[in-house]
């Protein structure tokens, strides 16, 4: 049993899990379930939502009013993060890297987050970087101005708190493996803050699953993942003492590198064909960001020799399909 600290129910859970089979018959290779995460809702969907089921609750607990996070200007965790506020009667602030576009024309999930009553701050990359703390303090001093406690989320969600998310995940996929009757050797996800393959490593691990976990990371490389990742477990275990000791080892985060192409949201080709194949061949669409160049890793590595021994592999669809919109112009190409 695990114990969980206080959660909002915000997803819609348990997400289908859904074989492949035609995608198999075309390609060969194991079997590939998909576990439906871009069904845990609908705008607010994806695998953010599980994250900030944890986040939202303890926001709330510590008598927060306001919620301020962090990211692209295409974040689907923004964009989540925005409509959970907007659910739960929260204010919220979104910090943007990118400026908007030339025409005032919002696209995908920037103009999801403007629908959502939140405030929004738009950053050019380089300012972004250098004084991100900063920014957090500004908004933070504004929001105290205004009588409101704020709440601080990291970058995708991804630390302590938000892992909760996938180790609920994987309980619930340990549920989905009995009823199937499979024991999948693999789950696998695109990995772009690390806090989803952490929480799905930590989920195995008290579960005792004998399932491995792998990342296809979207950005950076192996060795930042391993970082990021050890740093969210360990941050995991100072913020729950109480939970069974959790002896990582850098082979415990299996990072499937090679596929980030140009650079993050950056998508080649293959990533652009590939969500063409699986939409016409399951009606399953994917994302050019996160899904898609993660999935398309996965069949380039099958295609190479990996995975091709086992019946059953399992990858998480994490959602993020608003992000498709503004790749619209390579499609048909
Ligand atoms: C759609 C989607 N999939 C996957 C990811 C990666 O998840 P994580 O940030 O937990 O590594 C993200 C966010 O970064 C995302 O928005």
């Amino acid at each position: 049993m695990i114990d969980y600290p206080p959660r909002i129910q915000l997803a819609h859970t348990p997400t289908p899990l859904q074989p492949l089979r035609r995608l198999q018959q075309q390609l060969g290779g194991p079997l590939i379930w998909l576990k439906r995460d871009d069904m845990t809702g609908s705008t607010l969907s994806g695998n953010k939502v599980r994250k900030l089921e944890f986040i939202a609750a303890k926001a709330k607990a510590s008598g927060c009013s306001a919620l301020i996070t962090c990211g692209g200007i295409q974040s689907n965790h923004c964009r989540a993060t925005a409509l959970v506020a907007a659910q739960l009667g929260l204010q919220c602030h979104l910090i943007l890297r990118g400026l908007p576009a030339s025409n005032n024309i919002s696209d995908g999930n920037q103009l999801l987050d403007e629908l959502s009553g939140c405030t929004i701050s738009y950053h050019s990359p380089a300012d972004y970087s250098a004084t991100l703390p900063a920014l957090f303090e500004k908004v933070t001093s504004d929001y105290s101005n205004s009588g409101h406690q704020a709440f601080c989320i990291p970058t995708g969600g991804s630390d302590g708190d938000g892992l909760w998310g996938y180790i609920a995940a994987c309980q619930e996929m340990a549920e989905d493996f009995a009823a199937h009757k499979i024991s999948p050797s693999a789950i696998i996800t695109a990995s772009g803050s690390g806090g989803t393959q952490a929480g799905l490593i930590v989920g195995a691990h008290l579960l005792g699953m004998q399932t491995d976990i792998y990342g296809i990371n979207v950005c950076d490389d192996e060795s930042y993942f391993v970082n990021k990742i050890n740093e969210d477990i360990r941050d995991w275990q100072a913020k729950y003492p109480a939970q069974p000791e959790l002896e990582m080892t850098d082979a415990m985060i299996r990072i499937i590198d090679g596929y980030v192409g140009e650079g993050y949201a950056k998508a080649g080709r293959t990533v652009i064909d590939t969500i063409a194949l699986l939409s016409r061949t399951e009606g399953v669409v994917l994302d050019p960001v996160y899904s898609g160049k993660a999935f398309d890793g996965l069949l380039q590595e099958i295609a190479k020799g990996r995975f091709t021994n086992d019946s059953d592999i399992v990858f998480v669809h994490t959602g993020g399909v608003f992000g498709l919109f503004p790749y619209k112009a390579m499609f048909g190409q």
